[in-house]
């Protein structure tokens, strides 16, 4: 068992007595919680609607599901990513394009975005991944130009800026993952799908529960992805933490950077001069990759690879969509890939033991 985990949970006095006043309420669903989490998520990311589902991969569903796709459009996906991103696209028998990684954001190549364009293309969907968003204004330039709509998978990107602000509210839909081991969290899964556009709004606050207005009406179809309200009442609490755990996360990257930066043999995570970067991960490059993450296994020490297998090449992909093209990038770096622990509540002493193993085995 590793003694320092890639992931430390976060659960708060506070949140236990309000966890236990909500189990004595008996009031579960669509209460007060759910609303004042929504409105605070709406005031954190200044974005106009938020609206709690129960996953992220709900909430890329919902939000695919808006977009009215017919069989055969595309949507341009990373596939350094988590399956999640494209699978929900197999749902509404459109078809996922892959696109390579950019080498050094580890996000969508855009060059790539650009070749792999066609006149089926209906949405583009960047991940900004490890906490680093993509570089949005050519996917922006790109979505008005052609009609394409854009959303953000901002799983792994929670109060992540591009240019000043904030990742989630740059395309049409930008939607988050409150998942156990995310920068932020409900106690189970959870989701938030957020936009300006009013319609978009409107309609996905409905859709998530049954389609209903009012109990008994159902004006549009719908299906059950509603946030409970424990989990909102986790998310609201440790929403108020978020901006101090960015600076935590941030902090501990600059840590890292400095210990491994005289190491040339490992690449170390760069940040674009247009990006704030709210780490959820840290991922570096080393050639014997395999090798280190079995020295910090002996030494207790979890590490982890985000991810191992691309997405084009998962099995459940060729066989709805025959082998996939080459992705030079994305097949290079994941077998060089492996992230170190990174969390707000990682202790100094944890910090200066994980500094001392990685000199022992670099030098
Ligand atoms: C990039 C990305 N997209 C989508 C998801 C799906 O989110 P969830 O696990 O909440 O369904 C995740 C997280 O697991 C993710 O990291």
């Amino acid at each position: 068992m590793d003694d320092i985990k890639l992931v430390k949970m976060f659960m708060d006095d506070e949140i236990k007595s309000e966890v236990l006043k909500i189990l004595d309420s008996g009031y579960y669903i669509k209460g007060p919680n759910l609303k004042s989490f929504e409105t605070a998520f709406e005031k954190y990311l200044d974005v106009k609607h938020a609206i709690g589902v129960s996953s992220g991969t709900a909430a890329l569903f919902l939000a695919y599901n808006e977009f009215n796709f017919q069989p055969g459009d595309e949507v341009i996906v990373p596939s350094h990513t988590f399956i999640a991103t494209a699978s929900p696209v197999a749902f509404f028998k459109a078809k996922p394009v892959f696109v390579d990684c950019d080498p050094e954001t580890y996000c969508m190549d855009i060059e790539d975005v650009k070749e792999k364009i066609t006149s089926k293309t209906k949405c583009i969907t960047p991940v900004h991944l490890y906490g680093h968003p993509a570089d949005m204004d050519p996917l922006i330039e790109i979505s008005q130009e052609k009609n394409i709509k854009i959303v953000e998978d901002c799983c792994q990107a929670h109060g992540s800026e591009y240019k000043g602000k904030k990742v989630g509210t740059l395309g049409d839909i930008g939607i988050f993952s409150f998942f156990p081991s995310k920068s932020m969290t409900v106690g189970g899964d959870g989701g938030m799908i957020v936009t300006n556009n009013d319609d978009y709004g409107e309609i996905l606050k409905v859709r998530r529960d049954h389609g209903r207005t009012t109990k008994y009406k159902n004006e549009n179809l719908g299906l059950n992805f509603r946030l409970n309200e424990i989990q909102a009442a986790i998310g609201r609490i440790q929403l108020k933490y978020l901006p101090e755990w960015i600076k935590k996360r941030r902090a501990i990257v600059d840590f890292y950077n400095e210990i491994l930066k005289q190491y040339p043999n490992v690449k170390i995570p760069i940040e674009k001069e247009w990006a704030k970067a709210a780490y959820y991960v840290y991922t570096i490059q080393i050639e014997d990759r395999d090798k280190f993450i079995e020295y910090f296994k002996q030494k207790n020490i979890a590490t982890g690879i985000y991810y191992p297998i691309p997405v084009h090449k998962q099995p459940i992909i060729e066989k709805l969509y025959g082998k996939q093209p080459k992705l030079p990038i994305t097949e290079d770096i994941v077998e060089k890939i492996v992230s170190l622990p990174l969390s707000p509540q990682l202790t100094d002493i944890e910090l200066e033991r994980i500094k001392t193993e990685i000199n022992n085995y670099l030098s």
